[in-house]
């Protein structure tokens, strides 16, 4: 399962030593958008920054989204608006519109082609105009100019649909070597297979990996989910994980040339892509909370048959899937960690929207280090808890509480079955007094831990990318127990 962009671009920077001991004034954990923004924004004011990347370049959400680079966001205006003031939401399409800009000029300046092209929001349903109703209502509010459309350039009827013109779509993975080379080029270190693990706040921060430690005046957590606890972030978000399939279309077929996103569930979302002198088709969707689908391979089978309804004979080129993490007021958090000394800052909370927001997030980290001064990022930086959002959080924490207890109650009561599971299935049982996750995979048969090291969650096996998953926030794992992506650090504990 290999994205379109990880699988027609490759990312190569020289393989770096872990720089052992030394010292820097920043540290980045995390290669995606977010990390490499802040990186190069920091190497260029002259700070010695090094980036520390867990896996590789690319290697969770920015290398596997679906990359439109857009102001009209399904509905994610109208759902600040219910959670905050219309300040905040002006804020956030200001920090928004400011990044859009600053991305596109970034690969205009490095000769990067992208496309611009009309977002459209769509509904399917009644309860799906409202939201479009509300969501016009908010880009208003945020002065963006969105108008009513009908009919669209989709081949099915839709009952509405707002549109916002010139906005655009990248390849990600283009961007991020961009990015990467300007790092490098500045005297920047970028370190890959080093995950952080931990850190003291300092000064000077003392950096742990697993790859060895140094120090640094500041260190930046652009890791996806935060990987350190002590803020509490991670429970005040949902991990979502959702599907991308690349099509070859017939020829005769139109294909949309528009970015579409349907409000109505099941979700869908449209776009297309150059890839080796052809133009793909990609659909989108069927998204859910990280560890809490009954079977991923349904979702991607389900996006499958849409798409054969919708666009006949179309041809299946990659199939992946990402998470992203969606905080209870909907607005992303970035700037200084909580009980992080003053010196560790995040950036996190994009809800799917990272393309604009991961930059949004970069040019406010970076200025508050360096020093600069931006209304829209201090609006949303320093604003307090939200009622709702907080309300919404707590009832989405009684939810992840009542699921761990079930989870251990079940795994309490089944014993593991005695035969191995099928090829590419995997069971959790009690095994030995401990629950156990049992998988086949290429023929081997793995046992490991079913206790997520972060804080305890039972994992449910994920059918489509034969990966163990945690229910509670969002950590994934290898069938062999290694980490993939979450607010873990650590592996699973092999039950062999
Ligand atoms: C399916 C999907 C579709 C999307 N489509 C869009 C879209 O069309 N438009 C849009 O604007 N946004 C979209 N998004 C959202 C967008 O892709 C993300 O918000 C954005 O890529 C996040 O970038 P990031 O750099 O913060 O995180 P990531 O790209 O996830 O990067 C985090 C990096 O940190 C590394 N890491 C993790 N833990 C550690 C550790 N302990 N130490 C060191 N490194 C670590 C990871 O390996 C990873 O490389 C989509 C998201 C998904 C999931
Ligand atoms: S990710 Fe928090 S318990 Fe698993």
């Amino acid at each position: 399962m290999s994205s379109l962009w990880l699988d027609t671009h490759t990312v190569t920077v020289p393989q770096t030593p872990f720089p052992q001991d030394q010292k820097y004034d920043a540290a980045v954990a995390g290669a995606g958008l977010t990390g490499l923004t802040i990186a190069v924004l920091l190497a260029r004011a002259g700070l010695r920054t090094v980036v520390l990347e867990a896996r590789h370049i690319g290697a969770a959400a920015t290398g596997n989204t679906t990359a439109k680079v857009s102001l009209l966001q399904g509905s994610q205006l109208s759902s600040i608006r219910s959670h905050r003031s219309d300040e905040i939401l002006q804020a956030y399409v200001e920090g928004n519109r400011e990044a859009q800009a600053w991305l596109l000029r970034y690969l205009d300046e490095h000769g990067i082609g992208y496309q611009h092209r009309t977002a459209w929001t769509v509904a399917h349903t009644a309860e799906g105009v409202q939201t479009l109703e509300n969501e016009y209502e908010a880009a208003q509010t945020a002065a963006l100019p969105v108008e009513w459309q009908q009919p669209t350039e989709l081949p099915y009827q839709v009952e509405s649909a707002i549109a916002l013109k010139d906005q655009a779509q990248i390849h990600p993975v283009e961007v991020l070597d961009a990015l990467a080379t300007e790092l490098l080029e500045r005297g920047g270190q970028i370190v890959q297979g080093a995950r952080l693990i931990d850190a003291e706040n300092g000064p000077p921060v003392e950096v742990k990996t697993t790859a060895g430690s140094l120090q640094t005046d500041r260190l930046i957590l652009a890791t996806g989910a935060p990987v350190l606890d002590r803020g509490g972030h991670f429970a005040t978000m949902q991990g979502h994980r959702s599907y991308a399939l690349a099509y070859r279309i017939p020829s005769g077929t139109p294909v949309p040339q528009g970015m579409h996103l349907s409000v109505d569930e099941p979700s869908r979302s449209l776009r297309t892509a150059s890839a080796a002198g052809e133009e793909l088709l990609l659909v989108g969707g069927n998204g859910h909370v990280v560890g809490r689908a009954d079977s991923p391979a349904q979702a991607v089978a389900d996006i499958e048959d849409w798409t054969q309804r919708h666009f006949p004979g179309a041809q299946r080129t990659h199939s992946w899937s990402a998470q992203d993490y969606r905080p209870a007021d909907y607005v992303p958090f970035f700037g200084k960690l909580r009980r992080g000394g003053g010196n560790i800052y995040l950036a996190t909370g994009y809800n799917k929207w990272g393309m604009t927001n991961a930059v949004a997030a970069a040019l406010g980290v970076s200025a508050e280090i360096l020093g600069g001064q931006m209304h829209w990022a201090q609006t949303l930086s320093e604003r307090g808890p939200a009622i709702r959002g907080a309300v919404t959080a707590v009832k989405d924490n009684a939810e992840i509480g009542a699921r761990m207890v079930k989870d251990w109650g079940s795994a309490e009561v089944g014993a593991l079955p005695d035969a191995p599971p099928e090829e590419g299935r995997g069971v959790v049982g009690r095994s030995g007094g401990k629950p156990v996750a049992v998988s086949t995979l290429e023929g081997a048969t793995r046992k490991v831990s079913a206790v997520c090291p972060h804080m305890g969650g039972i994992l449910q096996w994920n059918d489509a990318e034969c990966s163990w998953d945690c229910p509670l926030h969002a950590s994934r794992f290898a069938p062999d127990g290694t980490l993939l992506e979450g607010p873990a650090v650590s592996d699973l504990k092999s039950a062999e």
